[in-house]
């Protein structure tokens, strides 16, 4: 039987983590975690219910009565987000959620409550998971760590076209705006930042059509998989 490992892929938004990622997992048989979705249901979650986020109380009040789950759609072939036993999965998309997720996750109780689920979720391993921290602190010992890039302009290109697809009309200079906000939030905040772990592989996808970027994360993968088991 082969080596079950954990695959841990990182880097900014919008440089096409959550596709490579779900094609990974579904080559090798692995679950897909996108923690970027837990973030934007915890949002969501937070504007529903005018969450103070200056008022710690408020926050784990909130918390307390958030649950989370993903479960497999074959209609879509892709992960549903639950919270709370509804199905987000579109409504954390949409740019009220896209706006404010930085500022939610930046909030350190936040991101204890959604890491520990994480891991929680990740124990059995075969896991692709896929975030901001996941190389450098949900699962710093991941036996394969990718940090993925790509320029700004191909990136708000291609968040405008997923947009797009759902049926949102947005300007691709708000777009960039947008991504450009959160690489300097993601990248600047006190807890956990946007960093690349010493031991991550760098993914540039700017110049790499989809299937490459999948096929060079999957080499990676295979080879981490076939490795000799170490003590
Ligand atoms: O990957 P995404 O665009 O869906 O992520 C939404 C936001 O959540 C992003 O602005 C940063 C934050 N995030 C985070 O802080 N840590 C993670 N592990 C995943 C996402």
């Amino acid at each position: 039987m082969s080596k079950k490992i954990t695959i841990a892929i990182d880097g900014n938004s919008g440089c096409g983590k959550s596709s490579t990622a779900k094609a990974v997992a579904a080559a090798l048989g692995y679950t897909f975690m996108d923690t970027g979705a837990m973030y934007r249901a915890v949002t969501l979650y937070f504007l529903r219910n005018r969450i103070d986020i200056n008022d710690l109380r408020d926050i784990q009040n909130a918390l307390d009565k958030i649950q989370l789950r993903f479960a497999y759609n074959p209609q879509s072939s892709s992960s549903d987000i639950y919270l709370n036993e509804e199905n987000v999965s579109e409504e954390i998309r949409k740019m009220n959620v896209a706006n404010r997720v930085s500022m939610v996750s930046a909030i350190s109780e936040v991101r204890r409550f959604l890491v520990a689920r994480q891991q929680q979720m990740g124990k059995a391993k075969a896991i692709v998971a896929e975030g901001r921290d996941i190389g450098t602190v949900v699962f710093p010992d991941a036996e394969l760590k990718v940090f993925m890039t790509a320029e700004l302009a191909v990136r708000a290109q291609r968040r405008r076209q997923e947009l797009q697809s759902r049926g949102e009309f947005v300007d691709t200079q708000d777009v960039m705006q947008n991504l450009r906000k959160r690489d300097a939030q993601d990248s600047g905040r006190k807890d956990s930042p946007l960093k690349k772990a010493d031991d991550a592989l760098t993914l540039d996808t700017t110049h790499l059509d989809f299937d490459a970027q999948v096929a060079q994360v999957l080499q990676w993968a295979r080879a981490k998989i076939e490795e000799p088991l170490t003590e």
